[in-house]
């Protein structure tokens, strides 16, 4: 099932995805021990990490908590491209998140194919079957359309068997080696809560939402039960 949430501007719509990732917290910590939750890198997120870190819409469970990465640049987590970097800045530095629930993409392996193979070995401690893995998957959308770090140039996108795979991203993107949770993995999540915001955003949205143009690797984000857009006006300016 896909749900879209239209926004006024990043504000309204950070603060009213906080809100549903708690809410869904606090209803599955009913039913089980923990939660998995795996995070989105770029700037659209830093908002909402923001907004979880000050418990503005609420508590989190820290002590049920546990982090991932759905993926991750190729660089030192000290360098102000990682996504390490920046939800450690955003949402961490204060947090009282036990450092053991906190399971970032290593990228101090060498060389990039050891990172990956060390994440889906943490992945494979938490998850039998890459088919049924995070509670949520927050993601973003590029202006082509990427999600993660699965360009519209990634082969074989939903075939490929790995868990965890390194990516070149396309020269555009600033950052080249990139390791990301294969496709098939990201879509294991229960759900899925994917934040888009800005005017440049406009057409590679219309292409996933409205066209489902299979070039598109957003096209592909299909969660296990629903997956909820969150989207500004300047991204979609109409329902
Ligand atoms: C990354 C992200 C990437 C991001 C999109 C959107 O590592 O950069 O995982 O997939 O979500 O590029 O980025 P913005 O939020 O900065 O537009």
């Amino acid at each position: 099932m896909t749900r879209i949430h239209r926004f006024a501007d990043l504000e309204p719509l950070s603060r009213a995805a906080a809100r549903a990732l708690l809410e869904d917290m606090q209803s599955r910590l009913a039913v089980q021990d923990r939660y998995t939750l795996a995070l989105a890198g770029g700037g659209t997120p830093q908002r909402l990490y923001e907004l979880l870190a000050t418990e503005a819409e609420g508590p989190l469970p820290w002590e049920q908590l546990h982090l991932f990465w759905g993926d991750e640049r190729y660089v030192p987590p000290t360098d102000p491209r990682s996504n390490h970097r920046l939800v450690q800045r955003t949402l961490l530095s204060d947090a009282p998140c036990p450092a053991a629930h906190v399971h970032p993409i290593p990228t101090d392996r060498t060389p990039p194919a050891a990172a990956a193979a060390a994440y889906e070995h943490t992945l494979r401690r938490f998850f039998a079957d890459r088919g049924a893995t995070f509670d949520t998957v927050l993601l973003g959308l590029g202006a082509d359309a990427h999600t993660a770090s699965l360009f519209p140039e990634t082969p074989a996108l939903g075939q490929s068997d790995d868990w965890v795979r390194v990516v070149e991203a396309p020269p555009r993107h600033e950052v080249s080696p990139r390791i990301t949770c294969a496709l098939p993995v990201l879509n294991g999540a229960r759900r899925a809560l994917v934040l888009v915001a800005g005017a440049h955003k406009r057409e590679a949205l219309r292409a996933v939402l409205d066209d489902q143009d299979p070039s598109c690797p957003g096209t592909h984000i299909a969660p296990r039960t629903r997956a909820d857009w969150y989207v500004d006006h300047a991204a979609r300016p109409t329902a």
